[in-house]
């Protein structure tokens, strides 16, 4: 539904998001091959997160609802359906995931998803599932995915393209074939899925390569960094891991609380997001807001279920351009939405790099931050991995375009907060894929 939407007066006050979308998706599909049943704590109910129950609950897994969590119970020899196609919606962590844990196991599944989800490239879970002895037929290197699980091989894996969705598929038909696996990462990625196996079952290891500080041969005064080893993480896998079942509380979503933050962050105001996520392979938009003039605080740090958490206070500040690229990116990549809004609302420009993966994700997100930027009377150049944005006083509020995806359209309302004059947002419902509550939220911080 088309929505008008207003700029508001002021920005400020405390709010709770929804669980980590990322995390209840692993909870999910780790119970399909689980020994005992998962206690899940706080599971979003989302398109996203429902893609992914629906998915285990398609190969046999029983959910049983409590007050303020749910007992996934895994299958039992009765309740595995030996074909079965499966809808992943416009969920590309499902669809991949699962692409994974179907390979290892003995069964026959045809993975299908929406129009946007339908257009992603699968290429790059086929190669490496398909090196292990699975057999995978996608159409074109996209869904719908025939996946004929095979009793698969030891597998030793140099993860190139940064992906947490990759090195996640690969790890979960290791599991379910109880095969060996090694997968070595050049750039760090999301870690939720290490950490849950850490957390409810065993046999996963994690060697980070650490740099090492020597006497430079040229000139022994200096000293010189180097890397021992090429990559940074090699994450190891024996064939006798298991998800032995146990408890996965999920905190709240980063990538979530992160409209929230670019909300404070563009008005000046101060916004706390209490019991979120803060695992360090996903904070990175923190580090981005101190460096361009706000002013960042966590508290209440802790860990549970092997993922940090805690309270963020954010307070807007006179925000200025900065480039990002490099490493960087793979740490903030989901919340380029949002850092675009704020570039826009900054003084100077801001470069965006090596961020090309934007144009495979629930839409060409470079392309749709462009176009909503442009609406806004804002300066914003497209280069094929990244954005050049020139921010100016006084964006105007617009006609914004969600193009079906779920960040672009909190983002973009996002703005329409601190726009000059009224703002539309095409379709609202988008939102429901990660925070169905999203509007509730914007009223609670909004006056
Ligand atoms: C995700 C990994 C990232 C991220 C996506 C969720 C995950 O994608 O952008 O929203 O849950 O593993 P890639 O693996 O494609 O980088």
């Amino acid at each position: 539904m088309k929505r008008n939407l207003r700029a508001a007066k002021r920005i400020g006050g405390t709010i709770t998001v929804p669980g980590d979308k990322s995390i209840a998706q692993r909870a999910a599909l780790l119970s399909i091959v689980s020994q005992g049943p998962i206690t899940v704590v706080n599971f979003p109910r989302n398109a996203d997160c429902l893609s992914a129950l629906g998915a285990a609950k398609n190969l046999g897994v029983r959910e049983e609802d409590g007050d303020d969590s749910m007992v996934l119970h895994p299958p039992t020899e009765k309740s595995v359906a030996p074909d079965t196609i499966i809808d992943c919606g416009n969920s590309g962590t499902t669809a991949r995931l699962l692409a994974g844990l179907v390979s290892g196991s003995t069964q026959t599944v045809i993975l299908s998803g929406d129009e946007s989800l339908s257009r992603r490239p699968m290429r790059r879970i086929v190669e490496p599932l398909t090196a292990m002895g699975a057999k995978l037929i996608a159409v074109d290197g996209h869904l719908p995915l025939t996946v004929h699980g095979r009793k698969l091989l030891p597998f030793e894996y140099d993860l190139k393209l940064p992906s947490a969705q990759v090195k996640s598929a690969i790890l979960l038909a290791g599991l379910s074939s109880s095969c060996s696996v090694t997968i070595r990462e050049y750039t760090p990625t999301r870690d939720h899925t290490e950490l849950m196996v850490g957390a409810i079952g065993e046999g996963l290891s994690v060697r980070e390569v650490k740099s090492v500080t020597e006497p430079d041969p040229v000139d022994p005064r200096k000293k010189r960094v180097s890397m021992p080893e090429p990559f940074k993480n090699e994450i190891t896998l024996s064939s006798q891991a298991r998800i032995l079942g146990g408890t996965v509380d999920i905190p709240g979503d980063f990538s979530t609380a992160a409209f929230f933050i670019g909300a404070a962050a563009i008005s000046g105001g101060t916004v706390t997001i209490t019991n979120v996520g803060l695992n360090p392979t996903r904070t990175g938009l923190l580090e981005h807001l101190r460096a361009i003039g706000c002013t960042v605080q966590t508290s209440k740090r802790t860990v549970v279920s092997g993922e940090a958490r805690g309270d963020i206070t954010v307070t807007g500040g006179e925000l200025k351009g900065r480039k990002i690229h490099g490493e960087a990116v793979v740490g903030l990549i989901d919340e380029i939405p949002i850092i675009a809004v704020m570039a826009a609302f900054a003084e100077g420009t801001t470069i965006i790099r090596d961020a090309g993966e934007l144009r495979v994700k629930e839409s060409d997100r470079l392309s749709a931050i462009a176009e909503n930027l442009r609406l806004m009377g804002v300066k914003c150049g497209v280069m094929e991995d990244g954005l050049v944005i020139e921010g100016r006083l006084e964006p105007a509020g617009a006609d914004f375009k969600s193009f079906g995806d779920h960040r672009i359209a909190m983002a973009f309302s996002i703005a329409s907060l601190a726009a000059v004059g009224p703002s539309t947002l095409d379709d609202d419902s988008a939102v429901g894929v990660s925070c169905p509550n999203f509007f509730d939220l914007v009223q609670k911080i909004t006056s």
